[in-house]
């Protein structure tokens, strides 16, 4: 009898050249309108993005034997994410995280936005750029693939001033990357911090938790919180702190010690400051890795700021596609940004877009073993 005995592999020996993107009706909302899903493929990595929120629907990638696993937390309808998604895999706009009691002042102007967080606006408040239909257009060039999301934000939007017309490009690279790259320009003077939030389980969705995932975050410092998980305006010093990611640690490592910061959001949910500070191009910030399968994510980005979230609210009453529920820790979120409630903390890097200028963030998602 022959033993075939296989030497590990890098990622790439198995992964499959450039597909085509492939264009699908994946649904109507409540009103009708048509949502479309793409599926894209490249250097190994399997992207599938609906027009609706822009969402990332599912992110597939091998483990070390060559087995595939969706490893974003998603649902299977169109359905579920209008009525019960907690912004899985969605682009967020035009304000990531929390600006406190929905009011901001600009120029001597004061502006009101809904507020849909106990009192807050988050994540560009109830109808966001996570609940828009975006024009989407794919392309090829060179060895990427990708697509080009859309959306003309009208003036006043959510209570948000000047019309942005934004623009998010999501890249798959020939080494199976992820890149988003998002541009932003306005005919008034507005705010703006654009975001995705996924939620990352290398084990694959629906395998449970995420708290032996190992994380290391290059963050010296986090903004603190109050009650209502909005910025006190402090910078804290990390060390000895649950906040310390420095060394990579497992995710869940002191997810319960009994900390006033953790107490207020039933875990880390909380925005590091990232040493590098904001960046022209992308730099390394993150690397999240999965010991069993070996899948391991490495974030680079333009961002001064990363919210880590360790799925502190899922309930286990939501379903993924798996079939497996969603319970509490199944789950981290990386959401590269400037940091909450900037609007109202003048010493806070300026989210401030005005007439003329134009936003840039960019963030890349590599994938090794
Ligand atoms: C926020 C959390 C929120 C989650 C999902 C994160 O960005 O910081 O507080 O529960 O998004 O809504």
């Amino acid at each position: 009898m022959l033993f075939f005995v296989r030497a590990p592999r890098a990622r790439n020996s198995h992964a499959s050249g450039r597909q085509e993107p492939v264009k699908e009706l994946f649904g109507e909302l409540a009103d009708g309108t048509k949502v479309h899903r793409w599926s894209l493929e490249n250097g190994g990595t399997r992207l599938k993005v609906l027009s609706y929120g822009g969402i990332v629907q599912s992110l597939e990638l091998p483990d070390r034997r060559g087995r595939y696993a969706g490893i974003s937390l998603g649902f299977d309808t169109l359905g579920a994410y209008e009525t019960s998604s907690p912004y899985f895999g969605a682009l967020i706009g035009r304000y990531g995280n929390r600006i406190a009691k929905g009011r901001f002042a600009l120029d001597g102007e004061e502006h009101r936005l809904p507020v849909n967080d106990g009192g807050h606006n988050l994540h560009g408040g109830p109808e966001g750029f996570d609940r828009r239909v975006w024009d989407v257009e794919e392309f090829t060039s060179g060895s990427d693939v990708g697509l080009v999301l859309r959306r003309t934000s009208p003036d006043g939007e959510m209570g948000y001033p000047g019309t942005l017309t934004a623009k998010v490009t999501y890249t798959l690279t020939g080494q199976g990357d992820w890149r988003i790259d998002y541009e932003a320009t306005t005919d008034r003077a507005t705010v703006v911090n654009l975001t995705s939030h996924v939620y990352w389980n290398l084990a694959g969705e629906g395998a449970g938790s995420v708290h032996d995932h190992e994380l290391m975050v290059a963050a010296s410092r986090y903004t603190p919180v109050d009650a209502g998980l909005v910025p006190t305006g402090e910078l804290a010093d990390v060390t000895g702190t649950p906040f310390d990611f420095r060394t990579p640690k497992a995710v869940g490592a002191d997810l319960r010690r009994a900390e006033p910061q953790l107490l207020h959001a039933k875990g880390i949910d909380h925005n590091l400051v990232l040493d590098k500070g904001p960046t022209g191009e992308p730099e390394h910030i993150a690397t999240l890795r999965e010991p069993v399968s070996g899948r391991t994510l490495r974030i680079a980005t333009t961002e001064p700021g990363v919210q880590l979230y360790t799925g502190n609210f899922l309930d286990g009453t939501l379903v993924g596609p798996s079939g497996g529920a969603y319970r509490q820790g199944d789950a981290v979120c990386l959401e590269t940004q400037h940091f909450p409630d900037s609007p109202n903390r003048p010493e806070f890097p300026s989210t401030v877009l005005r007439p003329g200028e134009t936003y840039r963030s960019a963030t890349v998602h590599s994938f090794t073993l």
